[in-house]
C-alpha cells in the first residue's frame, strides 16, 4: 500500500507490512553497514526514518533528493520514533546536486578591507579621480579586491552551519606560471561543528568525486573532445583518480620523501620551507598519480586563522592541501583557530589585532570548532580536462603584464 509519511508514522503495532512511501530526503546518516534516511512528504512535521543496508548506493541518496521507498514497516528500536521503514527498494525520482547538500549559498563581497591570506598580494580599489570624494576617504579605510571569501563565510557559518560561495577572487601574484592567474574563480565552503581534518578531507574528496562524475555524465562529449585532442590518456588518469581513495601524508613525511629525491629539484626541500610546484608534482607521482592530502604544515608558513596543533617543538597547524596530478595544489583548507586566547596571540604577533577585532569577537559569542576550504575553479578544469596551462581554461585570462580586453 502507498502511505503518506503521516500515515506511516501513525501506524500502531507495525509488524512488517509492505508499504511504499514517497518524499524528499531531509537527512542522511551513514554508519558502517547501515544508512539512515529521514524522508518527508510534507504531510507531517516529523520525518519517517528509513533504514537501508550497505547494498544501497549511498551516493545518490543525498539531502534534498526525492525518493520512492518500498519496504517493511517495523517497530523501531529507537525511543525517538514508533516505526521505521526497512528499505527493500529505493528509487531516486529526482536527484539533488550533492554540492548543495545542506550548504547555503552566500554571496561574499568582492570589495573588502581584509587580507584573508595575509600574504599582501592585494589589488587596492580606489574611486577614479573624477569622483569628488578624496580617494582614501570613500570607505574611510583602504579597500581591496578580495583574495578569498573565507572570513565572511566564517561569519555566516555561525548562522547556517554549512555555507559555500563561488565567485571571483584576485591575487597580485607576480608569477608567470602555468597555474596562477590574477583573477580566478574559487569555490569555498565553511562548516561549523567540524572537529577534525579527517572530516574536512571527506567533504573535499566527496566534492571532487561527485562534481567530476556529474560533469562526466552531463557533458561527456565536451570532456571527450578535450581528452581526445589535447590530453590523450587523460580519461584513464581521471578514472584512476575517481576509483582510488585519496591518500594522506603529513607535511613532515612529504619533506622526508622529497629529501630522498632532492637531486631532482631546483629548490632544496627542507622542513619549514614552502612546497614548490615541482615538489608537489613529484609527491603526486610518488603516490601513484592518486590525489594526495598533505596535512599539518609549519605554523610559520600559514595564515593567522589556522588552528594551532600545539605539537612543540615542531609547531604545526591543522592545514590541508590537496595535490592532484598535473596541477599540484588544487584545494587549500584548514581547521580554524576557534579558541579566543590562541587567536588573540596569533593576531597580536602579526600586528593585526586592531584590524581583525571583529573576527576575534566571533570567538567570544558562541564560538564552535569549524573549518573549511577553497578550490580554484580553473585549476579544477585543468585537472579534469588535462590542460597544462591555466590560461587555456579561461576565455579572458588576467596575469602579470596582460589585461588587454
Ligand atoms: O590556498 P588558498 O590561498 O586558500 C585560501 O584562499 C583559503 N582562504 C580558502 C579557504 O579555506 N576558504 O587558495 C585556495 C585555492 C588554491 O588551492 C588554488 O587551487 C586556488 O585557490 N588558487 C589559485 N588559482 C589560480 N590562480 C591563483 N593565483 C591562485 N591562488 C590560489
Ligand atoms: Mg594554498
Amino acid at each position: 500500500a502507498k502511505l503518506s509519511v503521516r500515515d506511516a508514522l501513525g501506524t500502531q503495532n507495525a509488524s512488517g507490512e509492505r508499504v511504499k512511501v514517497q518524499g524528499w530526503i531531509r537527512s542522511v546518516r551513514s554508519q558502517k553497514e547501515i544508512l539512515f534516511l529521514h524522508v518527508n512528504d510534507g504531510s507531517s512535521l516529523e520525518s519517517l526514518q528509513v533504514v537501508a543496508d550497505s547494498s544501497f548506493d549511498s551516493r545518490e541518496l543525498a539531502f534534498g533528493s526525492s525518493v520512492e521507498v518500498q519496504g517493511q514497516l517495523v517497530k523501531s528500536l529507537s525511543k525517538r520514533q514508533n516505526v521505521e521503514l526497512k528499505a527493500e527498494k529505493i528509487e531516486v525520482v529526482g536527484n539533488c546536486d550533492a554540492k548543495d547538500s545542506g550548504f547555503v549559498h552566500i554571496h561574499t563581497p568582492i570589495i573588502t578591507s581584509n587580507d584573508c591570506e595575509g600574504a599582501g598580494e592585494l589589488f587596492q580599489v580606489k574611486p577614479s579621480s573624477k569622483i569628488k570624494v578624496p580617494e582614501e576617504n570613500f570607505f574611510n579605510v583602504p579597500v581591496f579586491l578580495t583574495v578569498s571569501g573565507q572570513l565572511h563565510l566564517e561569519v555566516m557559518s555561525g548562522a547556517f552551519t554549512q555555507v559555500f560561495t563561488f565567485g571571483p577572487t584576485f591575487r597580485a601574484e607576480n608569477s608567470q606560471s602555468r597555474r596562477h592567474l590574477a583573477e580566478f574563480y574559487m569555490v569555498e565552503a565553511e562548516i561549523s561543528f567540524l572537529e577534525s581534518l579527517q572530516d574536512l578531507m571527506q567533504v573535499v574528496e566527496g566534492l571532487f568525486k561527485t562534481t567530476t562524475m556529474t560533469v562526466l555524465s552531463n557533458c561527456p562529449e565536451d570532456v571527450e573532445l578535450c581528452h581526445k585532442f589535447i590530453a590523450p590518456g587523460q580519461k584513464d588518469r581521471l578514472e584512476h583518480m575517481l576509483k582510488n581513495n585519496f591518500l594522506i601524508i603529513s607535511y613532515t613525511e612529504a619533506v622526508e620523501i622529497l629529501k630522498q629525491a632532492s637531486q631532482n629539484f631546483t629548490f632544496t626541500p627542507e622542513w619549514g620551507a614552502d612546497l614548490h610546484t615541482e615538489h608537489e608534482k613529484y609527491l603526486v607521482k610518488h603516490c601513484g598519480d592518486i590525489p594526495v592530502f598533505v596535512i599539518n604544515y609549519p605554523l610559520a608558513l600559514k595564515p593567522f586563522y589556522m588552528r594551532d596543533n600545539e605539537d612543540s617543538p615542531q609547531h604545526t597547524v591543522a592545514a590541508v592541501d590537496l595535490l592532484v596530478p598535473g596541477v599540484g595544489e588544487l584545494f587549500g583548507g584548514s581547521l580554524r583557530e576557534e579558541r579566543y586566547h590562541f587567536l588573540e596571540q596569533r593576531l597580536a604577533r602579526s600586528g593585526l589585532t586592531e584590524a581583525y577585532q571583529w573576527y576575534l569577537d566571533l570567538r567570544r559569542f558562541g564560538s564552535v570548532p569549524h573549518g573549511g576550504f577553497g578550490m580554484g575553479f580553473e585549476r579544477y578544469l585543468q585537472c579534469i580536462l588535462g590542460i597544462d596551462n591555466i590560461k587555456d581554461v579561461i576565455p579572458f585570462p588576467r596575469f602579470t603584464h596582460s589585461c588587454l580586453l
